[in-house]
């Protein structure tokens, strides 16, 4: 993935053995006069004292070397369990509690069908190697996920039509076959064709798991949905950027909502609530409670934004126009204007492209994949120029995570209004629910019950 950075183990172990080798080499220091009588012999318990002071010296040298390590070269993971944001936890209650609570309370409010058509990421491509199998949630569905030994992801239903084992549950792969753990029968990852029973003399013809049409590009593994089962109507653009290997990974954030799928691109359109949501530097934080404090006024975010739709034959895509300025003490900052590009392409896929004079240019992938009726996963995956320090990409990627959490906060705890109470200068989201509508067939699953129970 990133070969500057080591895993957090080797970092560990190295760090050990340096430390090792400092205590031995302090253990036994030789006296003055260079008879060669260790000193520690000689003095006693007064060498013990250094000995430990160097010991701890050493200690937080490491700890702060590899901290830096990190800071200066690994890509920036930040994943967020679904009762992590946008949840007020008070009165002794944990924010599990507060999550649960609001989940089981919350007015859903009439809603549009809950899985679009288009195309969904199930997971980066360097979360899995050749000959790896994992278990995902898409759609409501489970899926087994591999990659074959002649390097292609596959994408199947995770549940084997024998009996039911889970494929992505302990499932081996076999050339381009996904093996099942209980009895094992091998599937084709190409057709999820049974091919292969291992105590029988025969393979019935219909023996076969379903296949997910997928696809592995902009270094993630996405999958095709359509209520209908037809095949895709478009692609994912390939970022060429990314396929040449001129931009290089950087970092990915992970955040669960609780809220329909919609609520989330029509944020792009939603254009008053930057003014109002995202106008408070970021070091306010994402607390919204919080955010208009007093004591960080003197740092503003200035938004001018446009939204629209593509037209034919890109009719599916939509982009969202953005200029960004800083103003500190009222004072305008040009080295932080940032001119951004948010192409939406689909229900699921955005890429945010950035060009900075001199910050360099990349492009975060946002994804956002109904895992529930009423939680979505969506992960910001930032590639960027590989000349540029990763510390500018990770700045930019946990900049736009902490503008995200903002929104979170309100999507967590919104309801979904069929007929809002629109302005003028709101026109923006009608125009976009008009443009999202193409994403939905009359026979797109729609929410089958009033309550979801599930409990995080
Ligand atoms: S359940 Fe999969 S082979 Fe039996
Ligand atoms: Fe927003």
């Amino acid at each position: 993935m990133d070969g500057l950075c080591m895993s957090r183990r080797k970092v560990a172990a190295v760090a050990l053995v340096v430390l090792w080798g400092l205590v031995i080499h302090v253990g036994e220091p030789l006296d003055s006069m260079g008879t060669g009588s260790p000193l520690w012999r000689k003095t006693g318990l007064i060498g013990a004292p250094t000995r430990a002071v160097v010991c701890v010296v050493a200690g937080i040298s490491l700890l702060i070397l590899g901290w830096l390590h990190r800071l200066l070269f690994c890509p920036l993971e930040l994943l967020r369990s679904p009762d992590d944001v946008g949840y007020i936890a008070e009165d002794g209650r944990s924010r599990a509690q507060a999550a649960n609570e609001v989940r089981r309370r919350r007015k859903i409010g009439e809603l549009p069908p809950i899985y679009p058509n288009g195309w969904y990421r199930v997971m980066d491509s360097h979360m899995l190697q050749v000959g790896e199998v994992k278990n995902a949630t898409v759609l409501g569905e489970q899926v087994a996920v591999f990659r074959g030994d002649n390097g292609k992801a596959y994408v199947v239903d995770a549940y084997c039509p024998h009996l039911g084992a889970n494929l992505g549950v302990g499932g081996r792969v076999v050339g381009d076959c996904i093996e099942c753990p209980f009895h094992g029968w091998q599937f084709r990852g190409e057709d999820g064709k049974c091919v292969k029973i291992p105590y029988a003399e025969k393979v019935p013809e219909f023996a076969k798991v379903r296949r997910w049409t997928s696809c592995d590009v902009n270094g993630q593994i996405l999958v095709w949905f359509h209520c209908d089962g037809l095949e895709p109507t478009w692609n994912v653009p390939e970022q060429q950027e990314i396929t040449r290997g001129d931009w290089v990974y950087r970092g990915r954030t992970e955040h669960f909502i609780n809220a329909h799928i919609e609520e989330i691109p029509e944020n792009a359109a939603d254009i008053a609530h930057l003014a109002h949501l995202h106008t408070p530097g970021i070091v306010s934080g994402v607390d919204l409670r919080y955010t208009n404090s007093k004591t960080w006024e003197f740092i503003r975010h200035d938004w001018k934004v446009k939204w629209e739709p593509e037209s034919d034959p890109n009719s599916h895509c939509s982009r969202m126009l953005v200029k960004h300025s800083l103003t500190v003490f009222g004072r305008h900052w040009p080295l932080m204007d940032i001119d951004v590009v948010a192409r939406q392409v689909g229900p699921g896929v955005v890429f945010l492209l950035f060009e900075h004079s001199f910050f360099g240019k990349g492009v975060i992938m946002h994804c956002v994949t109904p895992l529930e009726p009423l939680l979505q996963c969506v992960s910001h995956t930032i590639f960027y120029q590989a000349n540029v320090p990763p510390l500018v990409p990770k700045f930019i990627l946990r900049a736009e995570c902490i503008q995200f959490e903002r929104d979170v906060m309100i999507w967590n705890n919104k309801k979904y209004i069929s007929k809002p109470l629109l302005v003028k200068e709101d026109s923006a989201i009608q125009k976009h629910r008009r443009w999202f509508s193409q994403f939905y067939s009359p026979g797109s699953p729609r929410l089958a019950y009033q309550h979801d129970t599930l409990d995080f």
